[in-house]
């Protein structure tokens, strides 16, 4: 197989009240409002038809303002060093985001959201509706994650990367 460099273009542009990194939430969480807007660019507004239905949705998104592609980060919640690969931090060889928010409403090609742990400006790359049955599993491990999780729910980011 050959290797191939992948050009991806936007597809809207996140709105967002967090403009810098300290003090956003880390993931997305119902104990903190998080309320913004997903700027679909008009030329893919037809692409909405259909979601509304929808009560949470995943937004794929370019990490803009990271700062180094690490392959060992110490995360939040951790104090030592774990793979960039069993963490969501940004700092990845390809920075890539995946945030589960709730879609409030969409009007034309803005879609209200809440729940953002993503920057003011960032672009977004794709949209996908969250299906319970595809998107929930039970019985899982989560490793080094064991017992931290529920801090995800509270914690906030700071500059590290
Ligand atoms: C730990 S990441 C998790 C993002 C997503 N939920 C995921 O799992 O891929 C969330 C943090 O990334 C940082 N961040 C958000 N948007 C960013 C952007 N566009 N560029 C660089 N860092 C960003 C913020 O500090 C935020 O607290």
């Amino acid at each position: 197989m050959s290797m191939q460099s992948i050009i991806f273009e936007p597809i809207g542009i996140i709105h967002s009240l967090h403009k810098i990194k300290e003090g956003t939430p880390i993931q997305p969480s119902r104990l903190h409002r998080s309320p913004g807007e997903v700027e679909l660019f008009p030329e893919f507004r037809a692409g909405l038809k259909d979601l509304e239905g929808f009560s949470k949705i995943f937004l794929v998104f370019y990490f803009h303002k990271m700062t180094d592609s690490l392959l060992e980060v110490t995360p939040y919640l951790d104090d030592q060093t774990r793979g960039i690969f069993a963490t969501r931090a940004p700092s990845r060889p390809n920075p890539i985001g995946l945030s589960l928010v709730d879609l409030v409403s969409i009007e034309s090609n803005i879609l209200k959201v809440d729940g953002l742990d993503i920057l003011d400006g960032t672009p977004l790359l794709d949209i996908k509706p969250f299906i319970p049955d595809i998107d929930h599993a039970e019985g899982i491990s989560v490793g080094w994650l064991e017992g931290k999780t529920p801090h995800f729910k509270t914690h906030k980011a700071d500059d590290r990367f």
